[in-house]
């Protein structure tokens, strides 16, 4: 039973099936108007490192609709931006509220935090992992498609936090999954040795986008250039050619594909407006789900603690 959601692999396939479970059910709370307030008087402190929109905005919502209150701290305008270490922050930060989510760099940052900290962490991003954003994105399939652990599913694009987080959604999951990124740009070295020592079977790793695309159910992609990697942006984008999601890849796929990105888009770079704006895209249903997936995650890890304390 996880404290933390560090990365995807903290749950089990049985805990994340729970989680889609719940979030179906505040989903449905939350469109009939119906209060469901289990947070009353918690309060979640969210560490802001990188720019958010959507992140910052489904965790707050999500807390004042269960009753409780969330907290956005701007780490640069925090001690932690004058260098207090996290060992004493997520100490400080424990006393005072209920649960911790964080966006940062360093996956090590996080994980030392969870360490620390006596409440549970939620990952709310780092250079590695973006746990939230691929239970969302599989939820959000899970509504659209009954037989969603079935599917061919591609992320096509840079090896980034997202292509690493599906990598271990598959694994945990067993989903059948092609990434395709170009040479350089392959997932971290980590996900693609688990992947070996998996002995591959349901994952497949390819520089070829078409090979991911062909009879794919669901196509992923995301920015090339994420958060922090601005330097050296203009080499990057010219090493993905032939990897935006348009027409021509399209075409490829199963005629009821969806097209998944986590937002914020670049339209003309990894996918072209007409696809974002097309049939095929799911992308605002996506957006919305990050705030029942959100609320579903924390009420989990609450649960978990509770039981850990009794
Ligand atoms: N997809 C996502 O995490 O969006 P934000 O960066 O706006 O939080
Ligand atoms: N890969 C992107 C995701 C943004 C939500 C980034 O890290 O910037």
């Amino acid at each position: 039973m996880t404290k933390d959601l560090l990365t995807i692999s903290d749950f089990t396939k049985d805990e994340i099936l729970q989680l889609f479970k719940k979030a179906a059910e505040l989903k449905g709370m939350t469109r009939s108007g119906v209060i469901h307030e289990p947070l009353r008087g918690k309060s979640l402190a969210m560490i802001f490192e990188k720019s958010s929109t959507r992140t910052r905005v489904s965790f707050e919502v999500g807390m004042t609709q269960l009753g409780g209150h969330a907290l956005f701290l701007d780490a640069g305008k925090t001690q932690i931006g004058r260098g207090e270490p996290i060992m004493d922050t997520a100490r400080v930060l424990s006393r005072y509220v209920d649960c911790i989510m964080i966006r940062t760099y360093k996956q090590s940052d996080v994980a030392e935090f969870a360490k620390y900290a006596r409440v549970p962490v939620i990952n709310g991003l780092t250079d590695m992992y973006h746990p939230c954003q691929v239970l969302c994105d599989i939820f959000t399939v899970s509504e659209k498609r009954d037989n969603y652990l079935d599917l061919n599913y591609a992320f096509i694009g840079d090896g980034n936090n997202m292509a690493n987080s599906w990598i271990k959604a598959a694994l945990v999951l067993g989903l059948k999954l092609t990434v395709a990124a170009p040479k350089g740009y392959e997932p971290h070295a980590d996900l693609l040795e688990e992947v070996r020592a998996h002995g591959g079977g349901n994952i497949t790793i390819t520089t070829d986008p078409m090979e991911a695309a062909k009879g794919a159910d669901v196509i992923n992609t995301d920015v090339w250039v994420s958060m922090g990697q601005e330097d050296g942006a203009k080499e990057k984008l010219a090493a993905f050619g032939g990897y935006q999601i348009n027409d021509d890849l399209i075409k490829h796929a199963a005629p009821d594909m969806l097209l998944l990105h986590c937002l914020p888009v670049h339209r003309g770079e990894e996918v072209t407006n007409e696809a974002i704006e097309g049939e095929h895209s799911v992308v605002f249903d996506q957006a919305e789900n990050r705030l029942h997936i959100q609320k579903s995650i924390i009420l989990h890890l609450m649960d978990n603690i509770a039981a850990q304390r009794a």
